[in-house]
């Protein structure tokens, strides 16, 4: 199995990082290709194991897709819908499949897909986006592990979340583009990936406002025709990047990002004692002075992002002092505590809080990779730590970060990639 090996050096990171394009927005994006039988252009496509699965699984539904990876970009023709099944493998690779759901009501009508399990980090329930497609008139059989939808005439509606779920409001956006009349989205999801999704229905054709704030509207129509994207960068990697440079008292530049969705990144790791700014060639992030200890509670967009707080723990675990994390998104998402009290950290754990006192140092030692940003918070502590750190399981890593270790060893890091067969 492949492995990141890396060395703490004790030296900051230096040098540029170039963002790549969001995981999370282009998984509903590529979703809404099916919207469609003209051909959609994506551009700035991560190549991405996630993207890959997503790419699959719109041709097991009878899209042809062609990826150009050294140029990032993606075409989709989803001419014919020939099967309104994902394959169980497919879904059960990556939860992201069931964003297809909405795309097929809203197309044909009818889906047949793999229940989406729990991870890791919580049992990630559908229930949500099951009663925004029960409101628009479809029907829900859920037998042997397979979620069945039917509707004859998919039609508008006024649908309450009682969370603000990312998927939930993405896949409700998916089937209400086609809907017959006018679909309301109360409590709905504000993140930046659905903007970027709304921005890419609009430029098939679609009628959607609100997007960016807690109500969405949108008026169905006939038919979509094709269009060319350019997707977002991706704020979690920036903000995964700018933590790194956090914990090794590093000055990097981070290129093609966009500020305004790392706010309250930029505005915990400003309490934390790391500076940013803007430049013309992006933002630079660095430390000058030591790390101060601070509170973080995970909250729904515009709130600190939930995938952001297992890197975070690691910066805290280097923080001299008492650090409290709330995790208010997920129900199990300190998994990596485990692995960072490995390596030295000093952390508790008392149900969805963590206090962490700060250590001087962390030492190397072997590690294991548990979901991808639990994955990532580990490279960030081995950075930091003295010795060499043996990550394993990174195939979770690759899911969300497109060659971290080529771009990390650009900044100065000692990490490399190993095979180790049968260890
Ligand atoms: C998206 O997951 C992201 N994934 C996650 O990123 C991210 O952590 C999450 O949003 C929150 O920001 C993609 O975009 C592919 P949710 P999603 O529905 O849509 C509960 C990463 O690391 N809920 O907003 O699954 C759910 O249990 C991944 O890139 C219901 O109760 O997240 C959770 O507690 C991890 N019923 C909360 O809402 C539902 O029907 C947030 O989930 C749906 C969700």
């Amino acid at each position: 199995m492949e492995k990141f090996i890396v060395e703490g050096t004790g030296e900051g990171l230096r040098g540029n990082v170039k963002i790549s394009g969001s995981k999370n927005a282009v998984l509903p994006i590529l979703a809404a290709c099916l919207l469609t039988p003209e051909v959609c252009e994506i551009r700035n496509v991560p190549p991405l194991s996630d993207v890959q699965y997503m790419a699959k699984l719109l041709q097991e539904l009878g899209a042809q897709v062609f990826f150009d990876e050294e140029k990032e970009i993606m075409r989709v023709q989803a001419a014919e819908i020939s099967s309104v099944e994902g394959l169980y493998e497919m879904a059960r690779k990556m939860r992201a499949s069931f964003l297809v759901a909405g795309a097929l009501l809203g197309r044909c009508g009818c889906a047949r897909l793999p229940l989406p399990g729990g991870c890791q980090i919580g049992s990630r329930p559908i229930d949500l986006h099951l009663k925004g497609f029960q409101v628009m008139g479809a029907k829900n059989k859920q037998e042997h592990g397979v979620v069945e939808l039917q509707v004859k005439n998919l039609k508008g509606g006024e649908i309450y979340l009682d969370f603000p779920s990312v998927g939930a409001t993405e896949n409700i956006l998916l089937a209400a583009a086609l809907a017959k009349g006018e679909t309301v989205i109360e409590n709905a999801a504000a993140e930046p990936e659905i903007c970027d999704l709304a921005d890419f229905l609009r430029e098939m054709g679609a009628h959607v406002e609100g997007d960016g704030t807690d109500t969405i509207t949108i008026q169905g129509v006939k038919e979509l025709h094709g269009a060319t994207h350019t997707v977002i960068p991706d704020r979690i990697e920036a903000g995964t990047f700018m933590t790194a440079a956090a914990i090794t008292g590093g000055d990097i530049l981070l290129e093609n990002v966009q500020e305004e969705h790392l706010r309250p990144v930029i505005a915990k790791l400003a309490e934390c004692n790391v500076k940013t700014e803007m430049t013309e060639e992006g933002l630079r992030v660095y430390r000058k002075g030591k790390l101060h200890p601070v509170q973080v509670k995970t909250m729904p967009f515009p709130g600190f992002p939930t995938d952001m707080q297992a890197p975070f723990m690691s910066l805290m675990t280097v923080a001299k002092g008492t650090s409290v994390i709330t995790e208010t998104v997920f129900e199990n998402r300190f998994i990596h505590a485990g692995e960072l009290q490995r390596m030295g950290a000093d952390i508790k754990i008392d149900s969805r809080s963590a206090v962490i006192e700060g250590v001087d140092t962390l030492t190397g030692t072997k590690v294991k990779a548990t979901d991808l940003r639990a994955g990532a918070a580990l490279i960030l502590s081995a950075l930091a730590a003295k010795g060499e750190t043996e990550i394993s399981d990174i195939y979770h890593i690759e899911r969300g970060y497109h060659k971290i270790d080529e771009k990390l060893r650009a900044i100065g890091a000692h990490i490399r990639k190993e095979n180790k067969e049968n260890e």
